[in-house]
This record gives C-alpha cells, sequence and structure tokens, in this order.
C-alpha cells in the first residue's frame, strides 16, 4: 500500500529550540539527554521554506517555545502575513500579558500541558517545584485573554490515578470545556526510567474508560493525540473514541528540527536533510519510506490481521519503540471485534443549492488540486471537480449529477465532503 505523495505537506511542527524550563520525566524528546544547545538553525531560513512551500498550518513547538518568543515574533508576524495558521505547543509558565495580546491579536492557539491537578505530583513530572501554580497561572492568563486553548495531559504511572480529577479542575476551576490525554509513548533513546513509569496495557485501559466517563458525565470534550492500535480498546465506545486518529508522518506532515532537520514526526531522531544544505522540498520527496506501508514491516501479530490496513499497527514510533513487556496491542483482541461507525452522508435534494466559499486557495498536485480553506484545513479535489467549482460560484445538486453523470448518492458524498471541508455552503 502506498500513500500519494503530495507536493508538499499541509502542517508543520517546528521545534524552536531544544531548550526547557521543564524536564518532564515522559518528554520524547531524545535530545534531552544530550544537555541543552544554545544554537538553533536561522529562524528566517525555516520561515522562507514555510512560505515558499504553501504550508498553511504550522505548529511552533520545542523544548519551550515561550523561552524564544522575542525572537520568533518577528517570523510569526511574516508567516501571518503570510496567510498561515500558528497554533504553540506550551507548558505555559513564561506566557506573560505581551505575549498573550500578540497570540489573541493573530489568533494563534494554544495546546498547554499540565501534567496534573495535584500540586506534588505535577511538579514531580516536570521535576521542577512550582510549575503546577505555574502552568497553571498561564492558563488563566491565556483565558482571561480569550486565547484559543486546549489542555494535554500526558499519563503515566504517576498521574493516571487522576484524569478524572484533572478533567473536574480543568472544568470547574479554570472554566475549560475539553481536555486531551495522552498516554506517554516511550521516547526514543529513552532510559529503563521511563519503562517503570509507562503504563501497562490494563492502565492504558483504565485511562481510555474513565476519557468516556469524562464525556458522558462532565459534558466535557475529550481527545487523545496520538495514535492506538485498534486491537488495544476492549469496548466498541474507546475504539470508536480513540482509534480513528491516524497517522499523517511523511504523508502530509513533517516535523523541522531546531537545528534544522527535517523528520517525518517531532517524535522521531532520522533526519532526512538539514534546512540549511537542502530545500523542504528536497527533504519531504526523500521521506518514501514514509509512504510505503508493508504490513510484514509491522509487528509481527499484525501480519495476518484483518484490521491491519486501518490500524496499520498503531503510532509507527511507538511500535518499534516500546517496551517489549508493556505492549499495547492485544492478542487476544484479534480479530478486532469492533466496527468503525461510517456515518452516512446526509441527503440532499436535487434542487438544493450551494455557494463555493470565494476565499478558498487552490495548488496542483500530481492527481489533481489541493484545497485550503478559510481555516487554513487542506482538502483534494479532482482537476474536474475544480473546474466545475470555479465555471460555478453556485450550483445545484442536480448540476453536479448532470456534470458528472453521477447518482444521487455519489453527489451526496461529494457534497458532504466539501461542506465538511468549508469549501461550499448550503444556502
Ligand atoms: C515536547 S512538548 C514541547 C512543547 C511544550 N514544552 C509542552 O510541553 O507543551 C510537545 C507536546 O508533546 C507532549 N509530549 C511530550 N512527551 C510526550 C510523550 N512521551 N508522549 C506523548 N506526548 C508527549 C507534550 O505534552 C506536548 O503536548
Ligand atoms: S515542558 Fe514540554 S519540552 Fe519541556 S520537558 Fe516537558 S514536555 Fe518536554
Ligand atoms: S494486530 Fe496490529 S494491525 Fe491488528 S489491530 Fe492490533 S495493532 Fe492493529
Amino acid at each position: 500500500m502506498r500513500f500519494r505523495k503530495l507536493r508538499s505537506p499541509t502542517s508543520v511542527q517546528w521545534e524552536l529550540t531544544p531548550n526547557c524550563n521543564y524536564q518532564c520525566i515522559h518528554c520524547y524528546n531524545h535530545w534531552r539527554t544530550c544537555g541543552t544547545a544554545s544554537t538553533h538553525i536561522h529562524y528566517g531560513i525555516v520561515t522562507k521554506q514555510l512560505i515558499q512551500n504553501h504550508i498553511f498550518k504550522v505548529t511552533l513547538t520545542g523544548g519551550e517555545p515561550l523561552l524564544v518568543f522575542s525572537e520568533i515574533k518577528p517570523y510569526i508576524e511574516q508567516m501571518i502575513q503570510a496567510g498561515i495558521r500558528i497554533s504553540i505547543n506550551t507548558n505555559a509558565a513564561l506566557l506573560t500579558q505581551e505575549m498573550a495580546e500578540f497570540f489573541k491579536n493573530n489568533n494563534i492557539s494554544l495546546l498547554i500541558s499540565l501534567p496534573c491537578c495535584i500540586p506534588e505530583i505535577n511538579d514531580k513530572i516536570t521535576t521542577v517545584k512550582g510549575s503546577f501554580e505555574a502552568t497553571v497561572s498561564g492558563i488563566k492568563l491565556a483565558r482571561k485573554n480569550q486565547i484559543p486553548l486546549s489542555v494535554n495531559m500526558v499519563v503515566t504511572k504517576l498521574n493516571k490515578d487522576y484524569v478524572r480529577d484533572t478533567a473536574l479542575f480543568l472544568h470547574d476551576e479554570l472554566g475549560l470545556n475539553a481536555i486531551n490525554v495522552t498516554k506517554a509513548s516511550r521516547p526514543i533513546h529513552g532510559s529503563s526510567q521511563f519503562d517503570d513509569y509507562a503504563l501497562t496495557l490494563t492502565e492504558f485501559r483504565k485511562v481510555l474508560s474513565d476519557l468516556i466517563f469524562i464525556k458522558k458525565e462532565y459534558s466535557m470534550f475529550v481527545d487523545s493525540l496520538t495514535v492506538y492500535p485498534e486491537c488495544s480498546c476492549e469496548s466498541l465506545e474507546t475504539f470508536q473514541e480513540f482509534t480513528q486518529r491516524k497517522c499523517f508522518a511523511g504523508k502530509t506532515s513533517l516535523a523541522i528540527g531546531y537545528n534544522g532537520d527535517v523528520k517525518a514526526c517531532a517524535r522521531d531522531s532520522k533526519s532526512y536533510g538539514n534546512l540549511s544544505t537542502k530545500s523542504l522540498q528536497e527533504c519531504w520527496e526523500s521521506m518514501e519510506d514514509w509512504r510505503i506501508i508493508d504490513i510484514q514491516k509491522l509487528p509481527q501479530e499484525c501480519h495476518t490481521c484483518d484490521s491491519c490496513y486501518s490500524c496499520l499497527g498503531g503510532c509507527p514510533i511507538d511500535s518499534c519503540n516500546e517496551i517489549p513487556t508493556k505492549c499495547y496491542r492485544d492478542k487476544s483482541n484479534i480479530p478486532v471485534p469492533y466496527e468503525t461507525n461510517f456515518e452516512k452522508p446526509f441527503e440532499y435534494s436535487s434542487q438544493d443549492t450551494f455557494d463555493v466559499i470565494h476565499d478558498l486557495l487552490f495548488f496542483e498536485e500530481d492527481f489533481g488540486m489541493r484545497g485550503v480553506n478559510s481555516l487554513k484545513d487542506s482538502f483534494f479535489v479532482t482537476h474536474s471537480l475544480h473546474s466545475f467549482m470555479i465555471k460555478y460560484p453556485t450550483f445545484s445538486k442536480e448540476d453536479l449529477m448532470n456534470f458528472f453523470e453521477i447518482s444521487s448518492e455519489d453527489a451526496d458524498e461529494t457534497l458532504s465532503y466539501l461542506i465538511e471541508n468549508q469549501a461550499i455552503k448550503f444556502i
């Protein structure tokens, strides 16, 4: 199985610095053990490459990106000017009023790491005393400035029993109605110290069931920010909620390290070139190994599994890097006893009319066109559908059916896809 190669990625994670004010025990940054470095690639080189390659979604991460706020600020302004949507992964401890105003004014969203609602446990995880208060103050400041934000709690044995309490804390004390809870995956070159903290499959499943509880009982939105093997789920609810996320590394996204190394994923260590000597395009081209799915390269138990093509073995970094005794694949759960709940597209009537959104951007791909909507999300259409959208800025379902000689069901599917991607609107 081979994924299509896009001309460039649609989103990028950019690690601005290796340095951090915390030293979280779970942190995936493999270079953390190599000490801290003070130099990074010139931010102008990366910014230029991002703009030239029509990348419209950039997540700034690290290390701690707020440590280099004053240095990166002019380049953020250049990216915003070029229409790039920026988000920042941060522990928020260093957030100031000046930064908050800048983020608010530029529609920059934050993903804030908070390991636990119990200060002592939180500080044990970050290894910094006072980090709980610092991060919570950052969250409050971001809320006061109405910055769009969500919180990510990375879970190990140390905080696994506080998932529900942390959700309640966010809800009751900080006024948030969503939580991301993500299993700590083993850092590449992780030490045996991490292995002692890693969740077992049973503990991991309890965390997922806590998330379902939080969703139902506290009416909060829940998510988990990594890719889990389908057989790791022991209920239909957790399967449907937490196994639909897929790995986009090397397919639609890549990561740029602080030194300019281009990687398929921020958590990987393999470099496909450095932006000081190669273009982003060249590095992207050479990531072909991430686009070819060879089932034989998946873990042994996946080879004969019926779900292998939808699941792909979970997160590829996890599956080659996991701790043998803490494997998240469950052979006794194969064949996977759950089915994905595909929603049927809405049925439109033939006279229903649609407007093509006027500020869409389109870029040529080998197989059609990549569209970019106002949220800077990408979607894909054939050349002929693109021509149709240009020729008929307002059209009915019947127009679409007649033009492409397609059935009502096929037209509904196309219309639903375009509506979901905010490429057209129903009028
Ligand atoms: C490496 S951090 C860098 C940004 C910032 N310092 C922070 O902590 O949010 C980027 C994201 O990865 C998450 N993360 C770190 N180590 C992880 C691990 N081993 N497994 C899963 N997520 C992890 C963090 O919680 C954060 O959301
Ligand atoms: S705050 Fe972020 S970068 Fe720093 S150690 Fe923790 S997870 Fe890693
Ligand atoms: S055996 Fe492998 S492919 Fe099958 S569900 Fe488990 S992780 Fe996925």
